[in-house]
């Protein structure tokens, strides 16, 4: 993607934009500062912490040498939390002719609004994706950079849209380890919001500008 040439130097910032969930769907707020990020997602049980970022790792790996390379953190988390199985998740264009029809299957199982009874806890290793969380009449967009790791309630509504060009590592957090479902509501409220590809290329502009 262009903008990771443009700003090689800048390490990409975590952007949070809260919008309204009407037909026509207002912008209240657009930051890229950290406390202000973390104190608003607060505000709706959502927490989003950093780590630092292992730079060798962000274009991805192997399951065993990412989980070994953030063992310490993964280990604090996972004793704080309770959680009892943590798996890596990624997504990498590979230049095949069925890699499109892999990324945009992969992208539409989480694109529409749903819920899960576990909590969604993700670590960005490398890449980007954007959580969008559905509370009391506002959508908050989280853009997550690597080194974010953002925790989401369980029943929480939520949708993920990772881009029509998939390129993310994330280490993912669960209770148990019997399958990872979403139970969908039906609300088409996603598909008025601004989604990743649109969001990214807006940021971009805007730090050109
Ligand atoms: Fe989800």
């Amino acid at each position: 993607m262009p903008f990771h040439v443009e700003e090689a130097d800048n390490r990409l910032m975590t952007q949070l934009t809260v919008y309204t969930d009407a037909e026509n769907p207002e912008t209240l707020l657009e930051t890229e500062d950290a406390e202000d990020i973390t104190a608003t997602l607060k505000e709706i049980d959502v927490r989003l912490r950093q780590w630092e970022v292992i730079e060798a790792l962000t274009s991805g790996g192997s399951q065993e040498e990412i989980l070994a390379a953030y063992r310490e953190e993964v280990a604090r988390v996972v004793a704080e939390e309770g959680y009892t199985f943590v798996d890596v998740a990624q997504l990498h264009p590979d230049g095949t002719p069925e890699w499109a029809e892999k990324a945009r299957g992969a992208r539409e199982k989480f694109l529409n609004e749903h819920t899960h009874d576990d909590d969604e806890v993700r670590f960005f290793v490398g890449g980007s994706g954007i959580f969008y969380l559905h509370v009391s009449g506002k959508v908050y967009a989280v853009l997550c950079e690597p080194g974010d790791l953002l925790s989401v309630p369980k029943n929480t509504t939520h949708w993920f849209d990772m881009g029509t060009r998939p390129d993310f590592t994330a280490i993912r957090f669960f209770h148990d380890d019997d399958g990872w479902v979403g139970d969908f509501t039906g609300d088409p409220v996603s598909s008025r919001i601004p989604d990743y590809d649109s969001t990214v290329a807006r940021r971009a502009a805007r730090h050109q500008g």
